[in-house]
């Protein structure tokens, strides 16, 4: 597979079947990964890899966690503007559209939201964290490492989601992760193999066009 091949390939799957991911075969993807750039080669990106008997302890931890949170961060701005509205509205209503739930069955829309802290049934997760002291520079560097991981498990035939979700459970997932003091949650990867039958695979997402977002000047 060449890399227009995996930049065209992955997306993001939101049901994954009980197959297990061999936690050789993630932590070569995540060596490989880190070759991604960053500015001044800082690689700010620091990793927790969940996976096989550790992910059952993590879904235990989570079921068994009653403490509520504020989110570590404000994943969209508030009043976000057009066109950035309508694509995100539009992603989530293609999602439910396949799902058959329709926009006034808000308990299935909050299950169907929910599901993402179960990592959408998936036998490996990884949490991505950063130092505090890091900026938005930084941030933009944990991207260039997720996507040069997500497209590596990609060619690997891997499926992966990334979440943000999980910025409204930080306290929780480090409660059970026990990271230094110094590091904040930026996202969790849900990762593994893809349920074929679920309906929400089928979700293949829009790109607005060059003319929204490209100025050849
Ligand atoms: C940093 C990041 C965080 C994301 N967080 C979530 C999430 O919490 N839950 C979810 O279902 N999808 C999440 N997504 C997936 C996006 O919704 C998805 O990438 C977008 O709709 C484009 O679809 P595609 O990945 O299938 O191309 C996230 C994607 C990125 C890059």
């Amino acid at each position: 597979m060449d890399v227009s091949q995996a930049v065209a390939e992955r997306r993001s799957i939101r049901a994954f079947s009980n197959e297990p991911v061999a936690t050789e075969t993630l932590t070569e993807l995540l060596v490989k990964a880190s070759r991604a750039p960053s500015g001044g080669n800082v690689q700010p990106w620091r990793i927790f890899l969940v996976n096989g008997e550790r992910m059952q302890d993590f879904r235990s931890h989570l079921s068994e966690w009653t403490e509520p949170e504020t989110p570590a961060y404000r994943v969209y701005p508030e009043g976000l503007k057009e066109p950035y509205r309508s694509s995100r509205f539009k992603c989530g209503e293609d999602m439910y559209a396949l799902l058959g739930i329709s926009r006034d069955d808000k308990p299935a829309r909050y299950a169907r939201l929910a599901e993402n802290f179960d990592c959408f049934g998936a036998p490996a997760a990884i949490f991505c964290y950063f130092d505090r002291q890091m900026g938005p520079p930084q941030w933009s560097d944990l991207g260039m490492f997720l996507q040069t991981f997500m497209l590596l498990a990609t060619e690997a035939g891997i499926d992966t989601c990334a979440q943000e979700a999980w910025a409204a459970r930080e306290k929780c997932v480090s409660a059970f992760l026990d990271p230094a003091d110094e590091l904040r949650l930026f996202c969790g990867v849900a990762i593994g193999y893809r349920d074929t039958s679920a309906p929400v695979n089928r979700l293949v997402t829009d790109r607005e066009p060059a003319s929204v977002w490209l100025e050849v000047v």
